[in-house]
């Protein structure tokens, strides 16, 4: 499905990302972890044509996507929820969600697809008047997902959605991810909480000062020792 091969990006002088490879196949979830500053917002943007590659390619269904501008790419079946959620705080929760239907293959279908969130998220349906700035955090994490669902993806990339969360709103989250994979939408899951996303994960990647340091199924790279060491704490080795 989607095929990154190699990618070299940065910003100015600096370079953040130095020959970076991963693949999503359909039907997979795949987490990429890393510490704060690796470059996997970096390679977030990049995929979705909001920064140009220097080297390299970001091909999607076989055909090379890294020259199309963002609103292609979206058109053309892949959602990014970014980083901290970035919601108008002074729209409604319900005109925010209409903000992800402006790609033409979801215009026609802007009422079922709020149908279709609502029925995900629960709590979004009694609040859809509410403004989006008086939402819980755990809340606005779910309109940025609804938001990008209303664009009818076939593959949704996620930077960082537990950031910031309670435990329990993050396995609430985590739970909404399996059930948009069950219906058979592609997720690339970035995290800095390794445990919960490699556990969710089919396949894993870490990231490190922008290279793929390891990769594997989510079970290995949670038994792997570099990092069981790196990230789940020295106590990790006994659990
Ligand atoms: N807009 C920018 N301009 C310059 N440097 C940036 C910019 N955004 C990120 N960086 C730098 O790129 C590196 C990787 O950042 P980022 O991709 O956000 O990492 P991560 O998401 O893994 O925390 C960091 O050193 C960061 O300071
Ligand atoms: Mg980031």
């Amino acid at each position: 499905m989607l095929d990154v091969r190699d990618v070299r990006a940065g910003y100015g002088d600096v370079q953040v990302l130095f020959g970076v490879s991963v693949a999503v196949a359909a039907g997979e979830i795949v987490a990429l972890v890393g510490p704060n500053g690796a470059g996997k917002t970096t390679l977030l943007r990049a995929i979705v044509g909001l920064l140009p590659l220097r080297r390299g390619s970001v091909s999607w269904e076989g055909r090379p996507i890294h020259a199309a501008p963002a609103h292609s790419i979206v058109e053309q079946g892949i959602a990014l929820v970014p980083e901290g959620r970035r919601l108008f705080a002074r729209m409604t929760l319900e005109e925010n969600l209409l903000l992800g239907a402006f790609a033409p293959r979801a215009l026609g279908g802007r009422r079922e697809g709020l149908e279709r969130v609502f029925e995900i998220f629960p709590r979004l349906a009694e609040r859809r008047r509410q403004l989006a700035g008086s939402l819980s955090g755990g809340e606005q994490q779910m309109v940025a997902i609804g938001r990008a669902l209303m664009s009818r993806p076939r593959l949704l990339l996620l930077d960082e959605p537990s950031l910031g969360l309670a435990p329990r709103v993050v396995e609430g989250i985590l739970e909404v991810l399996r059930q948009i994979h069950r219906d058979g939408v592609g997720v690339f899951l970035v995290e800095q909480n390794v445990q919960a996303s490699l556990a969710l994960a089919d396949r894993g990647y870490v990231l490190e000062n922008g290279r793929i340091s390891g990769a594997g199924s989510g079970h290995d790279l949670l038994r792997d020792p570099h990092v069981r060491q790196a990230y789940l704490g020295p106590l990790a080795m006994d659990r």
